[in-house]
């Protein structure tokens, strides 16, 4: 095994933490809020912050849709170059926090933004980011990584840059509280594939970091069978701290990662709008049927110590099971739920995975267009 591991993002957790704002952005800064569609103005959320930063000169830049596209940053990018910006503060979910991750990175860079997602142009500097988190599920507000559209033409593609990790992150699960479930169910769903993208590979002997995923997964399927309850503070705490751990390097330190999942479902989100967590409940199980023979083990063992299954056929009943928690969870998972069909995966789908050169894809590279086909068509 062997890892470089380094998280620099200082998380001030707990309610009435927005106070450590002031603190944490330098006083001389200019800074530029950035949020989303306004949730932030009818739940409070926006008059903590104003007032956390009275002491400072700022800005706001609103808008930024789920999913952020290239065209809406690059208003804000422009913005940020015109007023000499050098703070960002990101107040919202993944994409608001990912759409800042580009903005700060496309500020610093004098070609086209999009060679950022293209991969042409490699990130090594970018403005100061600092995370008010709304909504726990992607783990984007202590992370290196970012997904942005290009509405233009389908794409959705991620970038990972450590310059864009952010210094601080606010993470105060009262924030939660106007949440709607379809958002509540999403963060468990991604939260669970974000630990199954790291651990549902091959055995490598890895204690710590098995372990550690274990007792995520758990913690998750406790979070879904107490669904009741998730308006009190413990559910929330325990939601919050869990789906950023799910994804904030430490669980896949050293370890085979799969990601294919993810990249299957970037393609569905930017042809059909489905949401991101919504295109992972329908990839996951498809896909791991299709590669079983390489996952059977950690499935077995995900079976053992996470669903407390025995007996035969321990890979397919540990996959039956995550099907099951996610639809307990309201979250579909077929792709005839969202209403696409084997045509529609046909003549869209796979023509656009052709078309991004994002192949071959999984934790042996030996997803090909060919088994994406498998995978999506057992996925209708
Ligand atoms: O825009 P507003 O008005 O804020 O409303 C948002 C949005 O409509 C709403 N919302 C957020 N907090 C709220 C709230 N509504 C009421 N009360 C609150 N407290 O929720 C809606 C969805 O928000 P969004 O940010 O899109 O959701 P999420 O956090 O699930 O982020 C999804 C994005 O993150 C990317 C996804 O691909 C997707 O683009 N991901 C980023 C990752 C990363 N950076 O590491 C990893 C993930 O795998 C994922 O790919
Ligand atoms: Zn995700």
């Amino acid at each position: 095994m062997q890892f470089s591991y380094h998280n620099p993002t200082r998380i001030h957790f707990g309610q009435g933490q927005s106070q450590q704002i002031s603190r944490e952005i330098p006083a001389s800064a200019k800074v530029l809020v950035l949020y989303g569609g306004g949730s932030i103005k009818r739940n409070g959320i926006y008059q903590q912050i104003s007032k956390a930063l009275t002491g400072h000169q700022w800005t706001e830049f609103a808008g930024i849709e789920p999913n952020p596209s290239v065209e809406t940053l690059d208003k804000a990018v422009e913005l940020v170059k015109a007023q000499g910006i050098d703070y960002l503060l990101a107040v919202g979910g993944g994409s608001v926090i990912d759409g800042t991750k580009y903005i700060a990175a496309a500020a610093q860079y004098e070609g086209y933004g999009w060679d950022i997602l293209s991969g042409k142009h490699k990130v090594r500097q970018a403005l100061p980011i600092g995370v008010v988190l709304t909504l726990p599920a992607t783990g984007s507000e202590s992370n290196a990584a970012a997904v942005v559209t290009r509405t233009a033409t389908h794409e959705k593609r991620s970038f990972y840059a450590p310059a864009v990790h952010p210094k601080f992150a606010i993470m105060d699960p009262s924030v939660m509280a106007t949440l709607p479930d379809r958002q509540l169910s999403n963060g468990i769903v991604d939260a669970f594939v974000h630990v199954c993208e790291q651990y549902l590979t091959y055995p490598t002997g890895a204690s710590v970091q098995d372990g550690f995923a274990e007792v995520i997964l758990r913690n998750l399927c406790l979070l879904a069978s107490h669904y009741d309850q998730r308006h009190s503070a413990q559910w929330q705490e325990n939601m919050m701290w869990n789906a950023n751990q799910a994804l904030n390097g430490l669980i896949g330190a050293g370890v085979p990662q799969d990601w294919a999942t993810h990249a299957i479902g970037h393609e569905l989100t930017a042809l059909f709008n489905m949401d991101h967590a919504q295109t992972l409940a329908v990839v996951l199980p498809a896909l791991l049927r299709e590669q079983q023979p390489g996952k059977t083990r950690k499935l077995e063992q995900m079976g053992r110590n996470v669903f407390d299954l025995k007996g035969p056929q321990l890979a397919e009943q540990t996959i039956q099971a995550i099907e099951v928690l996610f639809r307990s969870v309201g979250v579909m998972t077929t792709l005839s739920d969202y209403d696409i069909n084997r045509h529609d995966v046909a003549t869209q789908v796979l023509p656009a995975i052709a078309d991004h050169d994002i192949l071959p894809l999984g934790e042996h590279r030996d997803i090909d267009l060919g088994r994406c086909e498998a995978i999506l068509m057992r996925s209708v």
